[in-house]
């Protein structure tokens, strides 16, 4: 009898195993290749915490460059944020990943950022998601912001003479972050009295601190505070709807005065409107979007400026021209911002050096080969503009503030991808490029400034700022 059960085990064991391996060989049935080189580190933690404490010390290219040297300068794998993970590096690597959007990779966040960003399925279908980000870029493009021109100067204006004008120093990023947040509260849902300004931004710097965080749901942890935090925004941004929609009823509101009004009175394909949640999810969305990466890249225009005077120069020189131009007091307008060339080449050199996202993740769709290597499906892989960015193949002398690299036809494909490429490349490049230019020409036209802290340290987490918010004292320039 014993004997009956051992052998009755004996084939249970090699049944299970023979299963196993007929699994385990239907699953690598397409993949003909070695996964890529490369380590995966502790388990569970992977190599997240070394690539995490090169952002905190301010080298978040280190871990990318570190590894193409030792393994591969094309791909190489890792374990990220609780995932196996391949990380793509170069022109190649990002021209393969943004043609393949939604063939072989599709767009994937931290489980943190799930849960919290809106633009997940929690609110619509994933259908539904896809066919909002084709509208995105509707709202976002040249021809409907350039009548937003003068409403970002106009608050420009505000924002400079309460928050800088009249002071010895100030802190840069903070400011920053008040600025590109009073001109989004402005365009997005036509809010623009500070006092109600500050009522959005309160919740909203709760819910930044806690997007990228460990997704634990209990009182007391960032994570927790940043799902209330989004409730409570989407809350507020309902009721403006409602408003809204009244007042475009009663023709006390115009469909275009800002992109709350667009979006409610633009229809898809079909002749379908948005519903008011999503109206609130796709605005929050814009504002988790362009809130933290504009405030970056305009606190590093002014450490760049003030480190470099012959380039300060340059930019004050093109802006007095503008100003020249125009009558006392007349508002900015699109012809003024194309005659911002070598102002846009600074800043443009400056998201090459200081890119607000450093890069971003997509997920496996399928089982595929890349370079000779498996990229199993579900797998994560990780596109990085410093592989590129600082790649002296791409940009010679990649260490140098060189603005003239964006002259005549610029980059080469693929290389400078601050906002990304391809389908999915950011719907607010145009947005932030015009919010960017607009504070360039008022900070310059008011001040000269130097760093208070010569050597302040960066912090990337995950966007570069320098670690004591940039202070600065500040120069007015004698009329
Ligand atoms: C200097 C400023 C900015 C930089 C450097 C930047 C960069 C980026 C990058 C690299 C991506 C990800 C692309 C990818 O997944 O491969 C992205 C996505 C996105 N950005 Fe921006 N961005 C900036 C400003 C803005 C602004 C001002 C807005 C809104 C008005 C915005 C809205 C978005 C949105 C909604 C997405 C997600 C798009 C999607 O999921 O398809 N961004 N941005």
């Amino acid at each position: 009898m014993e004997l009956f059960y051992v052998s009755l085990l004996c084939l249970f064991v090699l049944l299970v195993s023979l299963s196993l391996h007929l699994l385990f060989f239907r699953n690598r049935s397409t993949l003909s290749g070695p996964l890529p080189p490369g380590k995966t580190g502790w388990p569970m933690v992977g190599e997240s915490l070394e690539f995490l404490s090169c952002g905190w010390k301010g080298h978040p290219e280190k871990f990318v460059f570190d590894r193409m040297a030792k393994y591969s300068s094309h791909v190489f794998k890792t374990h990220l944020l609780g995932e196996k993970a391949a990380v793509f590096c170069g022109s190649p690597g990002n021209k393969f990943l943004f043609s393949n959007e939604n063939k072989l990779v599709q767009a994937w966040w931290p489980n943190s950022v799930n849960k919290v960003f809106p633009s997940s399925t929690q609110t619509s279908s994933k259908e539904e998601a896809i066919k909002m980000r084709k509208m995105l870029p509707n709202f976002l493009k040249p021809e409907a912001l350039q009548r937003y021109i003068g409403i970002m100067d106009h608050i420009a204006g505000r924002h400079f003479s309460s928050n800088w004008e009249n002071k010895d120093q100030v802190k840069v990023f903070p400011l920053c972050k008040n600025y590109t947040f009073w001109i989004a509260s402005r365009l997005f849902v036509s809010v623009e009295e500070p006092t109600e300004v500050a009522k959005l931004l309160e919740p909203f710097n709760v819910l930044a601190s806690g997007l990228i965080s460990v997704p634990i749901d209990l009182p007391g942890t960032p994570f927790y505070r940043a799902v209330k935090a989004s409730n409570q925004i989407r809350k507020m941004l309902v009721a403006l709807i409602k408003q809204r929609k009244v007042d475009l009823a009663e023709g006390k509101a115009s469909p275009t005065q800002d992109i709350m009004s667009h979006m409610l009175t633009t229809s898809d394909e079909n002749g379908k409107f948005m519903h008011e949640l999503d109206v609130a999810d796709k605005i929050l969305g814009l504002l988790i979007g362009g809130h933290d990466t504009a405030s970056s890249a305009c606190t590093f225009i002014v450490k760049f400026l003030a480190e470099l005077p012959e380039i300060y120069e340059g930019v004050y020189k093109e802006q007095m021209e503008i100003i020249k131009s125009k009558a006392p007091g007349e508002l900015l307008n699109w012809d003024d911002i194309q005659k911002m060339k070598y102002s846009w080449n600074v800043a443009s050199e400056v998201l090459r050096l200081a890119p607000p996202l450093q890069g971003a993740f997509r997920e496996a769709l399928t089982d595929f080969m890349y370079n000779g290597f498996s990229i199993p499906k579900g797998w994560k892989i990780y596109w990085s503009a410093n592989t590129t960015h600082r790649n002296p193949e791409c940009f010679p002398e990649p260490e140098k503030f060189d603005p003239s690299r964006f002259d005549g036809s610029g980059p080469a494909p693929y290389t400078y991808v601050p906002f990304g490429g391809g389908p999915r490349m950011c719907p607010g490049k145009e947005y932030a490029r015009l919010e960017i230019l607009v504070f360039i020409h008022h900070v310059v036209k008011r001040f000269r400034w130097e760093k208070i802290i010569p050597d302040e340290k960066i912090v990337v987490d995950p966007m570069p700022i320098p670690a004591k918010g940039l202070p600065v004292r500040l120069f007015p320039h004698t009329a």
